[in-house]
């Protein structure tokens, strides 16, 4: 054990939490396919998943630890990972409901930047599941991070993750400026649901 390489080691752990992926995806895809039998409206817009690459992985060690050992990189909750993209944002606390009741996992951790938002304007709802799964014969807990955000918030992140990558330490002025449209966005989500619900009482 002690002399497997840190490659080798990552690439189990990290095939152990993929099963727990799977099983994640199966559910999220079983609660979509009732949803959309039963109502008209579909919280589910997109899902995405993906396992964190080793180098990301060791990255990230790296910036939070300060080394990147077997043990720290097993310690790290997001190596499996989902997106789920909603259009509107009361529709993530409808996904987020059904998701606390699932019985092939448990929420063990919720993290709730839409009820209070990152100082940058960050806003997403984000939950640590833990899964069990049948691995080399054995039952093990793994985790998973669900990420669910609305399309205004995915649109924000996704910019403000190119312009930081391009630029880690940008200047007092463009986090500024992030922060200007997320709280605009902030005001267009709670403009499309009253819009939303404006159309509807109309064609009753
Ligand atoms: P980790 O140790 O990285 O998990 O940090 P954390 O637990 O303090 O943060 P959290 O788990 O809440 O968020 C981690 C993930 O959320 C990141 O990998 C990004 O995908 C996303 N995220 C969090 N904050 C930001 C942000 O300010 N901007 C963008 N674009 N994405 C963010
Ligand atoms: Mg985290």
């Amino acid at each position: 054990m002690e002399n497997l390489s840190v490659q080798t080691e990552y690439e189990r752990f990290a095939a152990m939490c993929q099963c727990g992926l799977r099983n994640v995806l199966a559910s999220i895809e079983n609660i979509r396919q009732q949803m959309s039998l039963s109502d008209d409206r579909n919280p589910f817009s997109i899902v995405t998943s993906r396992i964190k690459t080793l180098d990301s992985a060791i990255e990230k060690c790296e910036r939070k630890y300060g080394e990147a050992s077997i043990s720290r990189l097993r310690s790290l909750q997001d190596i499996a990972g989902v997106r789920i993209i909603t259009d509107f944002e009361d529709d993530i606390f409808v996904i987020h409901d059904m998701l606390t009741r699932v019985p092939t996992f448990t929420v063990i951790e919720k993290n709730d930047y839409i009820a209070n938002p990152k100082p940058n304007g960050y806003r997403s709802l984000h939950l640590i599941v833990t899964v069990n799964i049948f691995f080399e014969g054995r039952s093990r807990m793994v985790p998973v991070e669900i990420q669910i955000r609305d399309k205004a918030m995915d649109l924000w992140a996704s910019l403000e993750h190119i312009i930081k990558y391009k630029h880690p330490n940008p200047s007092p002025e463009i986090v500024g400026q992030f922060k200007r449209i997320a709280d605009s966005l902030a005001k267009f989500d709670k403009d499309a649901m009253r819009i939303r619900d404006e159309a509807a009482s109309n064609d009753n």
